[in-house]
């Protein structure tokens, strides 16, 4: 069943409720206050006919009391203790038969339903015993005047209800289209994007500032964000492409080249294939750097456990001074500092600083380990060729080299920048650079305190040494 249907219903049941509800109690209400009011006006009669009853002289007169009283279906009648009817005045023979004599010590009311032609009828009666207490006189009166109203109390009532289920059931088919439209525009939206792939907003017509326009807003931006990363996969395929183009046109015409002069010349072949090596092993690094961008740019969790960084740092700075065989020296004030984080993620951002401190400086390279309110600090300081402040903002961008020609020598691909940023912001930490040309840079891993939780702390297990 469509939502839209649902609501309808759901609503015109619930207002139907409702009316059913106030309808009982104003009927059971109107009821009972007629009757009531009957009552006293009966209970005003009875009294009367005492009253005048008594200063009757003679007993003959009794009937001629009653005479004036009498209505079309009553009747007023004296009782004797032993339920023996004395005097009686009726115009409804039917009625006063039906009732029997009662006698009573004190005043009593009873309503009573009798049956007549096969129709009910409501009878209210009213006993007063006489201020000597040996008869008592019975009134009986059809109640005809509360049968009517009834009547027609409950045909308004019952129009009141239908018409009142046909406004709620018009009012929730123009609710529900209301809640639905936004929803309606949206699963439109989304056939659209599932039919043609491409990413689109939904259109708000109004600002209504409900959760409706909310989930509209918040569907827009999550398509914003789609585009966005879908711009910057479609940009990352066509720079990944462009930067593998120039290796591979290279391979080819070294490799068109020994087929055309063949194993000829061996000082051409030689060089051509150390050049097929060169770009191969090239190509092979660049492509462990997309899988690490890929990596880090995929959200996936991470493993925080607490390092003590000197020992971390002096661990990965033995492995780079054999392979690189460059001085680097590890600087600190507290021989304790620690940090929670992902420990293959941060080696490798602090091998890239490192790399990158290597490829452009010829000096040695300092490594500090600081701490502040809310962070603890690793910074790879170098005295090389620096960077220039009109540079230094593009150099996290993917596939950004200052000096290309330059970053061709050293085999960069430009995406190590972009890798450890990355892994900065999967830490929520942040990665800042500071640089003089000719002087020398300075890159800081900017690791939050926050996340070394109470619970890391107390975990020894955790702790790396
Ligand atoms: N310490 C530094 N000194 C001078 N220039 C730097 C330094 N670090 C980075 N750069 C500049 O920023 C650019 C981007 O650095 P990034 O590490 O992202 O790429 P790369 O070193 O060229 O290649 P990759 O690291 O992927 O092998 C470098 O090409 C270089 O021009
Ligand atoms: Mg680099």
């Amino acid at each position: 069943m469509k939502i839209t249907t649902k609501i309808n219903l759901m609503t015109t049941a619930w207002i139907l409720c409702v009316l059913l509800a106030v309808n009982a109690v104003v009927f059971f209400s109107f009821m009972k206050i007629t009757v009531n009011m009957e009552n006293v006006e009966l209970l005003q009669k009875a009294d009367n006919v005492i009253r005048e009853m008594k200063m009757a002289d003679s007993p003959l007169k009794i009937k001629e009391i009653f005479t004036p009283y009498l209505t079309n279906h009553n009747f007023i009648r004296t009782v004797q203790s032993n339920s023996k009817i004395t005097d009686q005045a009726t115009n409804d023979q039917f009625l006063a038969a039906k009732i029997k004599p009662k006698y009573v010590h004190k005043k009593e009311t009873e309503r009573r339903t009798i049956r007549r032609n096969d129709k009910e009828e409501q009878i209210l009666i009213v006993r007063v015993p006489d201020s000597s207490g040996a008869i008592t006189l019975e009134v009986a009166e059809k109640l005809s005047g509360l049968e009517l109203a009834k009547d027609v109390l409950l045909s308004i009532l019952a129009f009141c209800t239908i018409f009142g289920a046909l406004l709620a059931l018009l009012g929730g088919r123009w609710l529900s289209n209301l809640i639905m439209r936004p929803i309606t525009n949206m699963i439109n939206t989304m056939e659209d994007i599932e039919q043609s792939g491409i990413p689109k907003k939904i259109i708000i017509q109004h600002e209504t500032k409900d959760e409706l326009q909310k989930m509209a807003v918040t569907f827009n931006r999550m398509i914003g964000r789609l585009e966005t990363n879908l711009e910057k996969q479609r940009q990352f395929i066509s720079d990944a492409s462009h930067e593998l183009k120039t290796p591979l046109t290279v391979i080819k015409s070294y490799a068109d080249l020994l087929l055309r002069r063949g194993l000829q010349n061996e000082e051409v072949a030689h060089d051509a294939i150390e050049s097929i090596h060169s770009e191969a092993t090239r190509i092979q690094k660049m492509t462990e750097r997309f899988l690490d961008l890929a990596d880090t740019e995929s959200g996936d969790l991470l493993e925080i456990k607490l390092i003590h960084l000197v020992s971390f740092c002096e661990n990965i700075f033995k492995q780079l001074k054999s392979a690189y065989k460059r001085e680097i020296s590890l600087h600190y004030q507290d021989a304790s500092i620690s940090a929670a984080a992902d420990e293959l993620k941060l080696k490798q951002a602090i091998i890239i600083l490192i790399d990158n401190a290597i490829k452009y400086s010829t000096d040695k390279i300092d490594v500090y380990l600081e701490g502040n309110e809310q962070y603890t600090i690793i910074t790879v300081k170098d005295y090389g060729i620096g960077i220039s402040e009109f540079e230094i903002d593009n150099i996290f961008e993917r596939f950004y080299r200052v000096d290309k020609a330059r970053s061709r020598e050293t085999g960069g691909t430009g995406l190590g920048l972009a890798i450890a940023k990355n892994i900065m912001k999967q830490h929520q930490g942040e990665i800042k650079v500071k640089s003089t040309e000719g002087v020398g840079t300075e890159v800081g891993l900017f690791l939050p305190k926050w996340k070394v939780g109470k619970e890391l702390f107390l975990n020894d297990q955790n702790i790396n040494d």
